[in-house]
């Protein structure tokens, strides 16, 4: 007898494994909530929402129209407002049909692949890297080839994502930002990459694309400039959601956007292809009222000096008490290697004492750990001990 679930959500699941048995049946899962828990695993806001997004919404959602709440695409004001807001940031001459509105980067992210994959297609997506990726792909029936960044300074590994195209290979994805190490890619090694992709096409005689995912970067510390993949490669789509920047990861918006600097032919067939294949993704737009209030939400951030405050504080501790710790240009996330190289003993010590870590487990990388700083302040101060004590004690054992 077949089995009730598809192949493609069983393949799905299996990428999914240890994420879902970390969120659902680990010690973290037991105490997740727990008045004393510092937690500082997820990206989760964990303190109140800003409160220029709760009026946007307020506001936005009294009807104005019997329409209001009707069926929503990509709707024109928004769309337009986009388009000049990150020709504005980007420096680049975007038109309101290059964007598609989408459930946050998720949507865009599976509507790049939707638009572009055809069955038996390859995607290279970075290691370590976050870890949704490889399930879309299996969902899809497509293959995730994972490429090692460079060790230790996890900078894109050219020679390697040379390597790893081969006849099938259709996209790369470059996620800058990077989660988990707070990496922001250099424009010299951007322009490095599209010399190679456009060398890689001409050798596999197909066009390669680049997928930018970007949902993190208007997270930046200490000034760090950002160069989008999609200034340097024509044939890139950029993926952003404004769930990490407003801390609001359940209230769904973000868009694909396509490179101005991409071919006419090439870019009109994308933009063609936007409404179908959303609506092949189930009706895959973001709710009218996210839609309504985007004018309201561009200018709004987490609060970036708290959050440079709380890596400085973290960084400095950690390094203090021995820790080889990243720092990180952007994002939220630290990334750091587990005091004796044990990712797994190294977890257990903090959840003896109720702090609760990404282990590197998940990320792929046993060896280490990832630390969330949307933690509060608290959280932080009553950690850090618990961080300084697990260190000495494994450095003793
Ligand atoms: C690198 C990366 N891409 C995409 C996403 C998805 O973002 P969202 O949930 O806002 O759609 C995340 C979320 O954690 C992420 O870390």
């Amino acid at each position: 007898m077949s089995a009730v679930v598809s192949d493609r959500v069983l393949a799905a699941t299996a990428s999914m494994a240890a994420v879902q048995d970390f969120y659902f049946n680990s010690r973290y899962a037991e105490r997740r909530g727990q008045p004393g828990v510092c937690d500082f695993t997820f990206g989760n806001p964990q303190e109140v929402p800003l409160p220029g997004l709760v009026r946007a919404l307020q506001a936005h959602a009294v009807p104005q129209n019997n329409s209001w709440f009707a069926y929503k695409t990509s709707e024109d004001e928004p769309r337009a407002f986009l388009a000049d807001a990150l020709s504005r940031e980007l420096g680049l001459a975007f038109e309101p049909e290059d964007i598609a509105l989408t459930p946050g980067a998720f949507g865009a992210i599976a509507l790049a692949f939707r638009m572009l994959l055809s069955p038996g297609d390859a995607v290279l997506i970075p290691l370590p890297g976050w870890f949704c990726y490889g399930s879309m792909l299996a969902a899809e029936g497509m293959e995730a080839v994972q490429v090692p960044l460079v060790p230790g300074s996890f900078d894109l590994d050219l020679d390697a994502i040379d390597a790893a195209i081969g006849p099938n290979t259709r996209i790369v994805v470059v996620n800058t930002p990077h989660n988990p190490t707070g990496r922001i890619y250099p424009r010299a090694q951007l322009e490095a990459l599209a010399e190679l992709l456009e060398r890689a096409s001409a050798r596999i005689g197909r066009r390669l694309f680049l997928l930018s995912d970007e949902p993190y970067r208007r997270i930046r510390f200490d000034g760090m400039p950002f160069v989008s993949p999609a200034a340097v490669y024509p044939w890139t789509l950029i993926d952003y959601s404004y769930g990490k920047v407003l801390l609001a990861p359940g209230q769904r918006i973000g868009y694909l956007a396509l490179s101005p600097l991409m071919p006419r032919e090439d870019r009109q067939a994308l933009r063609d292809a936007f409404f179908g294949a959303q609506v092949s993704l189930g009706w895959s737009f973001p709710n009218a009222l996210m839609q309504y209030a985007l004018p309201d939400l561009e200018s709004l951030s987490l609060d970036m000096a708290a959050l440079t405050g709380r890596r400085d504080r973290m960084v400095g501790a950690l390094r203090q008490w021995g820790y080889e710790v990243l720092q990180p240009e952007g994002t939220f996330y630290l990334f750091a290697r587990a005091p004796g190289g044990d990712g797994s003993r190294f977890f257990n010590a903090l959840a003896d004492r109720d702090v609760f870590v990404m282990p590197g487990s998940v990320l792929q990388t046993p060896e280490y750990f990832r630390v969330c700083l949307t933690a509060t302040d608290a959280m932080v101060e009553r950690a850090l001990p618990v961080f300084g004590d697990v260190a000495a004690g494994l450095a003793a054992a």
